[in-house]
């Protein structure tokens, strides 16, 4: 989604572009910088697409002291050069940028700019715009321009803002959406993705939600809107830089497909101890326990994960787990029972649709308890609780990594809590010696990727259209699966619990249409054969992934034998390599794909 970088103290064209470079991985159609020198001049570069182009655009000498920059996804507006950021006001005073959606946009442009000529489509305009007007209508500075118009928005918002006339200044503001604040020596910079400047510094600052400041090279001030100081704690990021680098890939999707051994592994030596008991905190486990029903909530991959979940927790914490899109129970919150418990499945912890549930939880006084691969994220703040994912940073907009150590982590809390309450499958889940074999089994199926390439060309590249079908807990992972391929292949693909085409999606068959039948579930391998015979029968093209014991010579990928409910952990793979390989063979960027973004912090 929309990534946010700016500097002051240091020459800042290179920072702010390499920053928004960092961030391309989370997807964008526009970009834009402005830069100010402090002496008097002031360079605004907008374009459309990649970052590329916006460098194309500059000249040699165009660069700053300060510098704000910003990628942008499309929400108010196409994604052309007006409605690109920075956007500016009709004086050419103040220039801003803005993640983030102002939902009342309309409402103060009617109220009180109905004078103004505006140049793009964008909610940020309006704000930029009544900055201006509220600093010469009302004779304030900027900064309480800044907090006044902000008390009467409603929405989300990340905000960066140069004022020209005091160009040695950045006015900063925070909603809902990510802004980090790292500190330098002799300069400062700001940004939505820590991620993005960390070879500026690793010392950072979390804006909370309602914060606003003032930034200059040397200093920085926080206050609420009300004007009340606020002092804040820095804390260093540690996070290796080159964790993020493609190395010798090709793309970040692949390299983060192949790393999922190496996550299994630290994930089992991070969370079990020696004798493969979990090593959780207790006050977590204590919550999860007092509850009498768990309820998941998440949105695509994670939701997927959350699907695998229920079975888990359902398996071996003997506790009832209701999984819902986070998007519906938002604004449609499900019955509870007595005592709830919520889960947040979430890679990047940032998911707007994950925090608006999160909200109405604590408003509830329901304990929560956040999963996430960035530990500082919101949903990671605010949740009663939190846990890391321990995958390293996923820079794909396919979540791929997250997904297993979601699966593994909901593993060893379910073992945990099975353990505590003295389940027998809980005790007799042999959690440890099974991640070393899911490992080994992910090993051996990216060592025959070359075979799920030339699968994927043959049967997938030139169809419009494919199924996933599965039964038992293959079919939340045909789920998972068909949303990978559409994802970055946009072969249009559906994930289906087996026998349910012949209630109707059958009609869809016909001649070669593919359909990748998943045989992992002992108890419905027969029926699950059967239902592969019936889409056969009908033309389609089936290529079958099973496990070892179910498995017969004329499959196509046969993965070893873990345990069955651990089964997603090795045959996701395959899914996530034929995604892969479908999408590299029809040309397309797959790390990034059309019209998404890594991070989705709007509703
Ligand atoms: O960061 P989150 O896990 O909360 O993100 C949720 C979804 O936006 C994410 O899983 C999305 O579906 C991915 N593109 C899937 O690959």
């Amino acid at each position: 989604m929309c990534g946010i970088v700016g500097i002051i103290g240091k020459s800042a064209k290179e920072v702010v572009l390499d920053g928004l470079a960092n961030l391309e991985y989370r997807g964008y159609d526009s970009a834009g910088i402005y830069l100010n020198d402090l002496k008097g001049r002031g360079y605004l570069t907008k374009a459309t697409g990649r970052i590329k182009n916006l460098r194309a655009k500059m000249t040699q000498d165009e660069d700053g002291l300060v510098g704000i920059g910003h990628t942008r996804w499309a929400t108010h507006g196409k994604p052309t050069v007006a409605n690109a950021h920075p956007q500016f006001d009709e004086t050419n005073r103040f220039y801003m940028v803005h993640n983030g959606v102002i939902e009342n946009y309309q409402e103060l442009k009617a109220k009180y700019l109905s004078d103004v000529n505006f140049q793009s489509d964008t909610d940020t305009e309006v704000i930029v715009q009544l900055i201006s007007k509220v600093v010469n209508d009302k004779k304030v500075d900027t900064f309480t321009a800044l907090k006044m118009v902000l008390a009467e928005v409603k929405g989300s918002y990340a905000i960066l803002l140069v004022d020209n006339t005091i160009p040695d200044h950045i006015f900063i503001a925070k909603n809902k959406s990510p802004l980090m604040l790292g500190l330098g020596k002799d300069f400062n910079v700001i940004a939505s993705d820590a991620l993005s400047v960390l070879d500026q510094t690793k010392t950072f600052i979390d804006l909370a939600d309602g914060q606003v400041g003032d930034i200059t090279k040397a200093n920085y001030v926080l206050e609420n809107l009300a004007g009340e100081k606020i002092q804040a704690k820095p804390y260093e990021v540690n996070i290796d830089p080159n964790a993020a680098s493609k190395d010798t890939y090709e793309f970040y999707m692949l390299k983060e497909i192949c790393e999922q051994p190496s996550v299994l592994r630290h994930l089992a030596q991070y969370y079990l101890d020696e004798e493969g008991k979990p090593k959780v905190d207790q006050e977590i486990v204590d919550a999860l326990i007092r509850a009498d029903r768990l309820y998941i909530f998440a949105a695509g991959t994670s939701y997927h994960a959350g699907l695998v979940g229920k079975v888990l927790f359902e398996k071996f914490a003997n506790i009832p787990t209701e999984v819902g899109l986070a998007s519906e129970a938002g604004y449609h919150f499900p019955m509870m029972s007595k005592k709830p418990l919520f889960i947040f499945l979430s890679q990047s912890g940032e998911t707007a649709d994950s925090r608006v549930v999160l909200q109405e939880a604590i408003k509830r006084n329901i304990p929560t308890l956040t999963l996430t691969n960035v530990l500082g994220s919101t949903l990671a703040r605010e949740a009663s609780y939190s846990m890391s994912l321990e995958a390293g940073p996923e820079i794909a907009v396919a979540s791929t990594k997250a997904y297993t150590a979601q699966v593994v982590v909901e593993a060893i809390l379910a073992k945990a809590m099975g353990e505590r309450t003295g389940d027998d499958a809980a005790k007799n889940f042999a959690l440890k010696e099974n991640l070393a074999l899911a490992a080994e089994g992910v090993e051996q199926v990216i060592f025959s990727k070359e075979k799920i390439e030339q699968l994927a060309k043959e049967y997938l590249v030139l169809s419009r259209n494919a199924f996933y079908i599965g039964r038992g807990i293959d079919y939340p992972l045909a789920l998972e699966a068909a949303l990978k391929l559409k994802e970055v292949s946009y072969i249009q693909t559906e994930g289906f619990a087996a026998a349910e085409l012949k209630h109707g999606t059958i009609s869809l068959i016909e001649k070669n249409t593919p359909v990748i039948g998943l045989i992992n579930d002992p108890i419905t391998a027969d029926l699950m054969r059967g239902n592969i015979e019936e889409v056969v029968s009908r033309g389609a093209s089936v290529i079958t992934i099973a496990s070892k014991k179910l498995a017969k010579p004329e499959d196509d990928i046969i993965l070893p034998d873990i345990d069955y409910y651990l089964t997603p952990l090795v045959s996701v793979v395959a899914a996530q390599l034929f995604a892969y390989y479908a999408s590299k063979a029809k040309g397309l960027d797959v790390d990034k794909p059309r019209n998404l973004a890594k991070s989705v912090t709007v509703e």
